[in-house]
């Protein structure tokens, strides 16, 4: 059992639940993520929507990564935390005029279109304002990430991006337009993508697009594939969690491009998941007829992801070396859902203990709420605890 990458007896004090954010982690992902594009034309957008805690994106901007954002609020957080405008990309299949206004006043990169009717919005606004948006089309490639459904996105049924039957009308309407200029394609196939040959399926993809738009007479200065690379969430303690060394690679391979052609990638997940851990304190160990529940002070308010995909996290119990016991390890909220794990092995609990919900630093602290009127969790940092 490892527990030595906690500072047990700092948490003693602090109130729970909480997010702990281990700095030095945090780092080394950044620093392997960054060595693997270095000297390609490769250029990495951290996804904002995986933790927009300033103190995270802060460390994130100061490497040099863009911000790939999905509402007006992140543009602006990833501004105020040291973002380059000329960095930030702007997804999402409803952004609303006041958002777009936002993208346009400050120059952001590139926005991600998603339908028609945005692009004749962007037009206008931007016309209003005298400016020129650089754009790339959203497309859905109708490809299968095999993930979970919810976070499935590039698939025909799903509602993000431009239909291939709507590429030719959308050229027209560019070529039409003065206020827009194409800079590229941009897919989003989904995310927690652990078999990696669905990006494979992807390149293949991205490679049909850029040459049915090239003899449609558009150049493409760069292809953006998102994000979307999966994490190993049984093995927390492993380094690194995710395979970025295979996935770049795999890109390299499979998706050559044009010349002075960028890949531009949006990792979310992947950079800031490890890091992160929820911390928590047992409150009661209640014996059921057939089970063993213990309930912490954590909740789905905290971390959804359990009760929203079934999500598994690996727990530990930081505050015993006790013999392993069968729990189920649930919350306080009034939601059957609100259970972190069925029948897992822990060291035996007792009140007060502290509970560790590992991999936690995406989509966890970003993703709480205040149902039942509870508090936002707070976080930590380990280089300033
Ligand atoms: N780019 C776009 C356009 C996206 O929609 C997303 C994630 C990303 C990039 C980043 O993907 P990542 O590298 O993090 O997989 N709440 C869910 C995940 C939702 C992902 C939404 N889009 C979860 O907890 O698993």
């Amino acid at each position: 059992m490892i527990k030595g990458q906690f500072p047990v007896e700092k948490f003693q004090s602090i109130e729970t639940p909480f997010y702990y954010y281990d700095i030095e982690l945090l780092h080394k992902t950044l620093d392997t993520v960054k060595t693997a594009v270095k000297d390609k034309n490769f250029h990495v957008h951290y996804a904002v929507k995986a933790n927009a805690n300033p103190r995270i994106l802060k460390a994130i901007a100061a490497y040099g990564f863009g911000a790939d954002c999905v509402s007006g609020n992140e543009v602006l957080r990833a501004l105020e935390c040291g973002f380059d405008a000329s960095k930030i990309v702007f997804a999402g299949v409803g952004k609303t005029d006041k958002e777009i206004r936002i993208g346009l006043d400050n120059d952001i990169f590139c926005f991600n279109v998603e339908s028609l009717p945005e692009l004749e919005v962007i037009e206008t606004l931007a016309s209003e304002k005298g400016k020129t948006a650089r754009i790339a089309l959203r497309i859905n490639p109708n490809v299968d990430a095999h993930t979970h459904r919810y976070i499935t996105t590039g698939l025909q049924e799903n509602k993000f991006g431009l239909n291939e039957r709507d590429l030719p009308k959308a050229l027209e309407m560019i070529g039409a337009y003065s206020h827009i200029e194409l800079i590229g394609i941009h897919f989003h196939i989904g995310s927690q993508i652990t078999d990696l040959s669905s990006f494979e399926d992807l390149c293949v993809k991205a490679i049909e697009f850029r040459q049915r738009l090239k003899s449609w007479g558009a150049v493409l200065p760069l292809i953006n594939v998102g994000g979307g690379l999966g994490i190993n969430y049984q093995h927390p303690n492993h380094y690194p969690i995710a395979d970025f060394e295979s996935y770049f690679r795999l890109f390299e391979k499979y998706l050559t491009m044009d010349d002075g052609q960028a890949l531009h990638f949006e990792l979310g997940r992947s950079m800031v998941a490890p890091c992160g851990s929820l911390i928590t304190r047992a409150t009661y160990i209640k014996e059921g007829i057939n089970k063993k529940f213990l309930i912490v002070d954590a909740g789905m308010t905290d971390l959804i992801r359990p009760a929203l995909y079934k999500a598994f996290h690996h727990i530990e119990n930081i505050g015993s070396d006790q013999e392993y016991t069968t729990y189920d390890v649930v919350g306080p909220i009034c939601e059957s859902s609100d259970v972190f794990a069925q029948d897992i092995s822990l060291n035996e609990a007792k009140r007060g203990d502290l509970i560790a919900i590992r991999s936690a630093g995406a989509y966890g602290e970003v993703m709480a709420s205040h149902y039942n009127c509870r508090e936002l969790p707070k976080s930590y940092f380990s280089d300033s605890l």
